[in-house]
């Protein structure tokens, strides 16, 4: 099945796309993203994250010359024209091309470009096992809540993590207050009481959480937005994170620390459960 990639209208093999030398995205990362996953072919929660897309957009003064409605067509047809039933979309907007002196590009066309790649699932042993994490400084940039494409801090902590052969980074502030992960947001839960930060302006709003949080509130748990250190989330009965590609994901090991008896807790489980349940609702999988 091919994987394929849409630029400025143009619809290719995935590696085959390309953009100008002269893109303020390229230059400058001036730019943002999106990443939804497609289950049994159909995307999932576009409304929710084309909200997002937007709010970027705005944030960083890229208006879009396409509507959101043509936006939404073009990722349901490459999806379509790949024939992947289980897939990554990447969606990214930047500035758009045009001299390197000139920041503001008056009259500049937004490069919108995408692909849709396969993603496959996790396997169960890595749900039933959970993953290694570690603890990592977050020296990010100052609006983390920006889906922007300045990403180096986040890969760097990536970096870190894979030497230590560890799945994501969680980072945390000087106090050592956990803000969220290298590419996830993270949840601590303490007895039966669910912990995550609040979208404070220092996280990325996380479309999964947006979801999973929803979920925890029509379900009755016990649930509550504040802070936690890092010793705390040691501490914690279970630990998990959540994006769009991994879902509900349990984390088992902390800097080489067991959270909980070493195994994906009862509470993560039972979330991972209704939230594929939410995913089967609406894609049919
Ligand atoms: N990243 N926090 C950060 C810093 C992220 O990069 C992501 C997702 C999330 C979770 O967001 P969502 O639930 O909407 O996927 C939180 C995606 C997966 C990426 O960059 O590929």
């Amino acid at each position: 099945m091919p994987e394929l990639a849409w630029v400025n209208g143009e619809i290719t093999n995935l590696y085959d796309a390309k953009v100008s030398f002269m893109d303020h995205g390229y230059l400058f990362g001036y730019g943002v993203y999106e990443a939804l996953k497609v289950y049994n072919g159909k995307p999932f929660c576009v409304e929710e994250h084309m909200d997002r897309f937007e709010r970027s957009m705005k944030e960083i003064r890229i208006k879009p010359d396409l509507s959101r409605k043509e936006t939404i067509e073009i990722i349901y047809d490459l999806v379509e024209k790949s024939e992947l039933q289980d897939a990554f979309i990447y969606l990214q907007i930047t500035r758009g091309v045009g001299p390197r002196n000139n920041p503001s590009l008056p009259g500049a066309k937004p490069t919108l470009s995408m692909f849709v790649a396969y993603l496959a699932p996790l396997p169960d042993s890595v749900r039933q096992d959970g993953v290694k994490a570690i603890l990592v400084k977050d020296d990010r940039w100052a609006h983390p809540h920006i889906k922007t494409l300045n990403l180096l801090p986040n890969i760097l902590a990536k970096q870190i993590a894979e030497e230590n052969n560890a799945y994501e980074a969680i980072l945390a502030n000087e106090e050592g207050i956990v803000t969220e992960g290298a590419s996830s947001n993270v949840y601590a839960v303490f007895k039966d009481t669910i912990v995550t930060r609040p979208t404070d302006g220092k996280i990325l709003s996380g479309i999964t959480r947006l979801v999973l949080c929803r979920i925890i509130e029509q379900n009755g748990f016990k649930y509550k937005e504040d802070y936690f250190t890092t010793a705390e989330l040691k501490e914690a009965d279970e630990v998990f994170v959540t994006n769009s590609g991994a879902e509900v994901l349990a984390v088992t090991d902390i800097d080489g620390d067991k959270i909980g008896n070493g195994k994906c807790g009862p509470i993560t489980q039972k979330l991972y459960d209704l939230f594929m349940q939410e995913v089967s609702r609406t894609t049919g999988r």
